[in-house]
């Protein structure tokens, strides 16, 4: 049985993915940014799931003005990275997991969420900068097939946080139905705050920031009754981006464990925000070594009261 085990955060900066390209990792601004990737880098090599759903936003490279989709699921076998204005990034291209995608797509749609399929699409830095904080800059492949899961945040009205926060566990579902044994992370990008015109450009509510990602952690149903113009008016126009990071928590355990966070601002006029939250394997493994233990007990016991009644016959 496949099985979503982690659920990982994080901003999509493009600035972020032009210092990789560029080789400006190491210089001091860009540097606070990446250090706080590092040990997330760690665990992700530690962790090393069969496939990750990438949760993002299209920047209007794959869709246009001319269709929006509110859930797009990518179902292809591969998916290049996309020309943003300045050729495609210097990253392998992504490659999909039709089978579990399909899969996924089918449990979903009869679950009553009108998920759009999409067999061929160009993934944008909305999917590849969160990639690279986690796996690193490969030059080849990305080392696990990846599942994009693109959703409109870029036009009114996009889905509401509470719409998000049940598609992760319908998701969840389906993952958990699919035969193969399969290890799953998912995604959750964009955010935090920010604002990229008009004149609260550059806006940064670190409270807010801080505060979502806390309750994100141990109290997602509080932040699924956020409403849109909340986001907007506290995390600014692009703040609402963070509603994606509630399909990656509807995925999850109720109770998880928050196994690393990072915060700084700014990067390119924006918070960037992380966060790696587990399902509880312990919790978990606990619960089915105590049922097995029970189990035991009660044979124990039958067989303690099957010998009693043998001797009391044999007494009489
Ligand atoms: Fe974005």
């Amino acid at each position: 049985m496949a099985k979503i085990i982690a659920g990982v955060g994080s901003s999509h900066v493009p600035a972020i993915g032009a210092a990789l390209d560029n080789g400006k990792t190491e210089e001091p601004y860009w540097k606070r940014v990446f250090s706080g990737f590092e040990k997330s880098k760690q665990w992700m090599a530690e962790t090393k799931p069969d496939v990750a759903i990438v949760v993002y936003n299209d920047h209007a490279s794959a869709f246009s003005v001319d269709l929006i989709p509110t859930f797009a699921l990518g179902c292809a076998a591969e998916f290049p990275p996309a020309d943003e204005g300045w050729g495609p990034r210097p990253v392998p291209v992504v490659k999909g997991h039709p089978a579990l995608a399909a899969h996924i797509a089918q449990s979903v749609i009869l679950d009553e969420f009108d998920l759009t399929i999409v067999n061929k699409m160009e993934v944008d830095h909305g999917l590849t900068v969160p990639m690279n904080l986690l796996f690193g800059q490969p030059k080849d492949e990305w080392p696990c097939p990846v599942i994009p899961l693109a959703v409109n945040v870029v036009m009114y009205p996009p889905p509401t946080g509470h719409r998000c926060f049940m598609l992760g566990k319908a998701i969840r579902k389906a993952v958990e139905s699919y035969p193969e044994d399969l290890k799953v992370v998912i995604f959750g990008t964009g955010g935090l705050s920010h604002q990229i015109s008009g004149p609260r450009a550059g806006l940064i509510n670190s409270k807010w920031d801080k505060n979502f990602l806390d309750n994100l952690s141990k109290d997602p149903k509080k932040l699924t009754r956020i409403p849109h113009i909340d986001y907007m008016r506290e995390a600014g126009a692009e703040g609402i981006e963070m509603v994606m990071w509630l399909i990656m928590r509807g995925a999850l355990e109720d109770k998880v464990d928050e196994v690393y966070r990072f915060y700084t601002v700014p990067a390119s006029n924006t918070a960037v925000g992380h966060i790696i939250l587990e399902n509880r394997r312990k919790a978990a493994a606990g619960k089915a070594k105590r049922a097995v233990a029970g189990k035991t007990r009660h044979k124990q016991a039958a067989a303690r009261k099957s010998t009693q009644r043998k001797v009391s016959k044999g007494t009489r």
